[in-house]
C-alpha cells in the first residue's frame, strides 16, 4: 500500500527497490526480479543510465524499429523509430516506398529561430522603461558573451532582445523577449543560461540607474525560460505527383482517391475532433524518430499543437491539394532538434540512431523527421479512405494478442497464414485459439 516516504533519494537502488517490493508488489519476490531483468548486464551502461534521472530502479525498453527508403530530396534515408505502436514502422515503411517511385519526399526547412523570455512585473510608468531599455539592451548582450562565447564561434547567439509592453493583459506585466540561433544544439540550457544572465542585468541595472526616482525601481523578475513554441523554427515537407499515378487502392479511381484523401483532410481542418486524431497520426512518425534521436518530446508535441490551433482553433498540421493535374500534400511544423549535446552523446542508442541517419546536422534532421511524420499521416489517410485502418493495424497488432495468450511460435506461424486473406478481430482470433488448442490438446496421447 502506498504510504509518504522521507528521503527516498538517499536510499542505495536496492533499498529503494526493497521499499518499492514490501509497499507496492503483490508478490515482492516476482516484482524484484522484473525489475532487474531489465537490467544492463553492463555495469557501466547501467550506471549510465541510472544516472539519467533521480530514482532510477530499471530500464524501460521500447522497440526500436527501422523505416528504410525513404527517399528526402533525391537523396536516401533509413530511419530509426523507437515506439510501441504495433503498425507505425509498418505504415512509414509502406508510405516510404510508396512515394519512393513518385518522385521521393521535398523539405525544406523555413526556419530556426528559438524563443526565451524574461516575465517581469514594472509598477512604474512605462515611457521610462522603454527609455530604460533603449540604454541598457547592449549591457544585456555584454553580459553574456562569456556564455555565448562558443554559440558566436559556431555563427549562433543571441540575435534580438526586445522589451514587450504585455501590461493591456496583466497588470503591470513586461516580457524581456529573447531570440537565438542554436545551430545544432536544441539549446535550451544555452537559452536559460542567457536569459538568467539577462534578466539578473536588468535587474541590477535598473537599480543603479539615475533614470529612475528611488521608488521607481521597484522590478520584480517572475521568471527566465526558453520558450517551446517557436513557430519561426519551421520545416516543412511535402509530396506530390501527377493524379494519374496517384493509384493507392485498386478499387479506386485515382482522381475519386485525391479528391476523398482531400476531404479527409479538409475535415481535420474544420473539425479540431478529426484534427487531433489527425494530428495524433502525425505524430506518431514524429515522436518515434524524436525519441530515438535523443530529443525531447514533450517539447515537439507541445510546440505541433500550439502551432495546429495558431489561428484561434485547433487544425490539420497538415494540407492537401490539386492544382493542373498535380496532387500536393504538405506538412508545416515546428522542430527545435539537437543533434549534439543532451542525450545525443550520451546514450548508446541515440548515437547510433543517429548514425544510422548518416549523422544529419539539427536542419537536416527537422527535414527527416517531418518527413517520417508526413509519411504516418499519408499512410493514415491512405488506409482510412480506403480499405479502413483495422486491416493493417490489427494484422500488426495480431502478436501482440497472441503473445498475450502465451501462443508458442508454431502457433503464431499458423494464426499468420489464417489471417492473411481475412480481417482480423479481437473475438474471432481468441475463439481460432482455443479451436486450436483443444485440437492440439486431443492430438496428444492420454
Ligand atoms: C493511430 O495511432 C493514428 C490514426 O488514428 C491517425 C488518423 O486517424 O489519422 C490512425
Amino acid at each position: 500500500m502506498a504510504t509518504s516516504v522521507n528521503g527516498f533519494s538517499k536510499l542505495t537502488k536496492e533499498q529503494k527497490i526493497a521499499w518499492l517490493a514490501s509497499h507496492h508488489f503483490k508478490d515482492q519476490q516476482a516484482g524484484i526480479e522484473i525489475l532487474k531483468q531489465y537490467w544492463n548486464s553492463d555495469s557501466k551502461l547501467q550506471r549510465l543510465h541510472d544516472e539519467f534521472i533521480e530514482n532510477t530502479v530499471s530500464n524501460f525498453y521500447l522497440p526500436l524499429g527501422i523505416a528504410p527508403n525513404f527517399l528526402i530530396n533525391g537523396k536516401y534515408h533509413t530511419i530509426p523509430m523507437a515506439i510501441e505502436e504495433s503498425s507505425v514502422v509498418a505504415a512509414a515503411g509502406n508510405a516510404a516506398k510508396y512515394w519512393q517511385k513518385r518522385g521521393g519526399f521535398k523539405a525544406e526547412v523555413l526556419g530556426t529561430e528559438k524563443i526565451g523570455q524574461v516575465h517581469l512585473i514594472y509598477p512604474g510608468r512605462t515611457d521610462k522603461l522603454n527609455a530604460f531599455f533603449k540604454m541598457v539592451e547592449p549591457k544585456l548582450n555584454e553580459a553574456t558573451l562569456q556564455i555565448t562565447e562558443n554559440m558566436r564561434k559556431r555563427k549562433g547567439g543571441i540575435t534580438s532582445i526586445t522589451l514587450r509592453d504585455k501590461t493591456v493583459d496583466l497588470q503591470h506585466y513586461y516580457q524581456l523577449h529573447c531570440t537565438f540561433q542554436t545551430q545544432d544544439a536544441m539549446g535550451a540550457n544555452f537559452i536559460n543560461s542567457c536569459l538568467e544572465t539577462i534578466a539578473k542585468t536588468f535587474e541590477s541595472e535598473l537599480k543603479n540607474s539615475d533614470l529612475f526616482d528611488p521608488q521607481e525601481k521597484e522590478v520584480q523578475i517572475v521568471m527566465s525560460i526558453l520558450s517551446n513554441y517557436v513557430p519561426n523554427c519551421r520545416v516543412r515537407a511535402s509530396v506530390s505527383c501527377k493524379i494519374k499515378d496517384l493509384d493507392a487502392d485498386k478499387n479506386m479511381d485515382p482522381l475519386d482517391f485525391a479528391q476523398k484523401f482531400i476531404r479527409a483532410v479538409e475535415i481535420a481542418n474544420i473539425e479540431p475532433h478529426r484534427a487531433v486524431t489527425h494530428n495524433k497520426g502525425i505524430m506518431n512518425g514524429i515522436d518515434a524518430v524524436v525519441l530515438a534521436t535523443g530529443n525531447d518530446f514533450r517539447a515537439i508535441e507541445a510546440a505541433a499543437h500550439a502551432y495546429a490551433a495558431k489561428d484561434g482553433s485547433y487544425k490539420s498540421l497538415s494540407k492537401a491539394s490539386i492544382k493542373d493535374d498535380v496532387f500536393t500534400f504538405s506538412l508545416e511544423i515546428p522542430l527545435a532538434l539537437g543533434t549534439v549535446g543532451g542525450l545525443t552523446n550520451l546514450h548508446p542508442l541515440v548515437k547510433l540512431s543517429l548514425e544510422i541517419l548518416d549523422n544529419p546536422n539539427a536542419q537536416e534532421l527537422m527535414q527527416i523527421v517531418a518527413t517520417a511524420g508526413l509519411a504516418q499521416n499519408f499512410a493514415a489517410i491512405r488506409s482510412l479512405t480506403t480499405e479502413g485502418i483495422q486491416k493493417g493495424h490489427m494484422k500488426m497488432h495480431l502478436l501482440n494478442i497472441l503473445n498475450h495468450l502465451g501462443a508458442t511460435q508454431e502457433q503464431k506461424a499458423y494464426f499468420t497464414t489464417y489471417f492473411k486473406n481475412k480481417t482480423i478481430s479481437h473475438k474471432e482470433v481468441i475463439a481460432e485459439f482455443n479451436a486450436l488448442k483443444e485440437k492440439e490438446d486431443a492430438q496428444v496421447p492420454k
